[in-house]
């Protein structure tokens, strides 16, 4: 394992993911975590992340001196080479004549390991992203790079392991960052690599017998990856001793539930119920119009669906969730000193407690695109694996106002033409998501020699990394008129769409 001790920077997920990459496992805990804790994981290498904070400020967060003394090589890297200089004796760092955020050209002046393989005799381009630097190197440290502005780009001890960057290899701007991690990785902390999704299949589908036994598992399907990735694992682990279920709440997508469940049932021997809920949930949701009251009849109605179901089936111990490792992992913010803020995953909320059932989370690993790795490990076809995702209220919150088997008939056809459109021509994989909203408006129009009355859809068809922040995405107009065009054409009830061009903040990606 190699840890990376999170400082706040917003890079520090990106550095885990560049070491997975190289087929080495890592872990990102806080900057917080005691040294009794570090030593239990016995890390092959650490790396000290970047972070906001000043180490001049009395109250950042600091350096374990424990993290030194376990071993294993150390990589600084911004925040992280700021606190090695401040941290030992003789180094010292200072506000920066100016802050410097981008593009800089490193000089590497002493190639050592390190630099194995990068071009010496030009200037690389590295991203940089800091207020503070180090003017003197602590003793026994040598400086290795330079740019114009910062004399100690790197610095290192290669005789005690610690090495330190003041730009950010993990960046994709850096020239050289995936070789410069790799020598720290292969060449100085000489990790093995193997970790593949291959090897996180056979380690995970053992783990999981070892520690299930011969309970029963009970597992809810959404349709999405995730959780068809955890049925899948989960299935290959303990075969009918997982219990799956589907529940059809009325406001799933055309062919949502049926193309999963029915490609479960034809490729593995998968104990599935299939819940039909339609009315329960519409009849709950009519004349309902506020966003968080449709949420709230849709939350509490899965619960009590999925409590009913899952109480039926004898001697269930556990419940599998697809929670992911961004979910898991303990964010740090600095403002205004050292706070620990932990996410926590909402997807089935409250259900282990009341139903006193143990948590089991085959992802709680994983990054989403080595979710989607897994998937094809497993033999997922595409169309699961690259399914937009689909929020637990489904089409009632992209029906503006009340839902009515009628309207919700409506949107289903228009958005069925708006999948099928991104996927014709590509588009589907590059969006974050694209789907089309129902409004509680009618507009005029005529077709033929009739004048209309009818419907206007709105499509929302958005990029993002995480879906915390999001463009609307820039699909070229021929595929807007088409998906105008047939909507109109073929959808009774629309006579009018329109495109949503607003970005993520201020609107949000959905409409309720
Ligand atoms: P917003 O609209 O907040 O959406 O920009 C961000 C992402 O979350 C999804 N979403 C939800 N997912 N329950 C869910 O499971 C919800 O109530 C919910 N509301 C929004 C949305 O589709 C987008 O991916």
């Amino acid at each position: 394992t190699v840890v990376i001790l999170d400082f706040g920077s917003q890079y520090t997920q990106l550095i885990a993911r560049r070491v997975r990459e190289a087929g080495v496992y890592s872990e990102i805990h806080p900057c917080t975590l005691s040294a009794e804790a570090l030593r239990a994981i016995a890390p092959k290498a650490v790396i000290l992340s970047g972070g906001p904070a000043s180490v001049r400020d009395e109250d950042s967060p600091r350096l374990d001196p424990a993290v030194l003394e376990l071993g294993a090589p150390v990589l600084g890297i911004c925040y992280g080479m700021q606190l090695l200089a401040h941290s030992l004796p003789g180094g010292q760092v200072a506000a920066a004549k100016e802050r410097e955020y981008g593009r800089a050209e490193l000089s590497v002046d002493k190639p050592g390991i390190l630099f194995e393989g990068v071009e010496t005799d030009k200037p690389r381009t590295v991203w940089m992203s800091h207020g503070d630097h180090v003017v003197d190197v602590p003793h026994g440290f040598t400086v290795t790079a330079s740019t114009q502005s910062v004399p100690a780009a790197a610095m290192e001890d290669a005789s005690r392991n610690i090495f330190a960057l003041q730009f950010h290899p993990e960046v994709a701007h850096t020239e050289d960052g995936t070789t410069i991690l790799n020598n720290f990785l292969f060449k100085i902390a000489k990790v093995r690599t193997g970790w593949t999704m291959a090897s996180f299949v056979e380690a995970e589908v053992k783990a999981l017998r070892e520690k299930l036994g011969d309970d029963h598992v009970v597992c809810a399907l959404s349709g999405g990856v995730d959780s068809t990735v955890v049925a899948v694992l989960l299935h290959k682990a303990i075969g009918k001793r997982l219990h799956c279920i589907f529940v059809d709440n009325g406001v799933l997508r055309h062919n949502e539930g049926d193309e999963v469940v029915t490609y479960l049932r034809e490729h593995f021997d998968l104990n599935l119920k299939y819940v039909q809920a339609q009315d329960l949930f519409l009849d709950r949701l009519a004349g309902v119009e506020d966003p968080e009251q449709k949420r709230k009849i849709i939350g509490y109605g899965f619960i009590e669906v999925f409590e009913k179901e899952a109480k039926a089936i004898p001697g269930v111990k556990w419940l599998a969730q697809g929670t992911l490792y961004p979910d898991v992992i303990e964010s740090v913010s600095f403002k205004g000193g050292p706070s620990v803020v932990i996410k926590s995953h909402h997807n089935v909320g409250g259900l282990p407690e009341k139903m006193d059932l143990k948590l089991v989370e085959p992802l709680r690993e994983l990054f989403k695109d080595e979710v989607r790795k897994v998937a094809y490990e497993l033999g997922l076809p595409e169309s699961i694996i690259w399914r937009h995702p689909f929020p637990g209220p489904g089409l009632a919150i992209r029906i503006i106002g009340d839902i009515t088997r009628e309207r919700l008939e409506i949107l289903r056809r228009a958005d069925k033409i708006v999948q099928a459109e991104l996927k014709a021509s590509d588009w589907y994989r590059k969006v974050w998501q694209g789907f089309a909203v129902l409004l509680p408006l009618k507009t005029v129009g005529v077709m033929g020699d009739d004048r209309t009355y009818e419907n206007v859809c709105a499509l929302r068809i958005v990029d993002s990394l995480d879906a915390m922040t999001a463009d609307w995405s820039r699909v070229p107009t021929d595929i807007l008129a088409r998906i105008s065009n047939r909507i109109i054409n073929e959808v009774k009830g629309i006579n009018r769409v329109v495109l949503d061009i607003s970005s993520k903040p201020p609107a949000t990606i959905e409409w309720e």
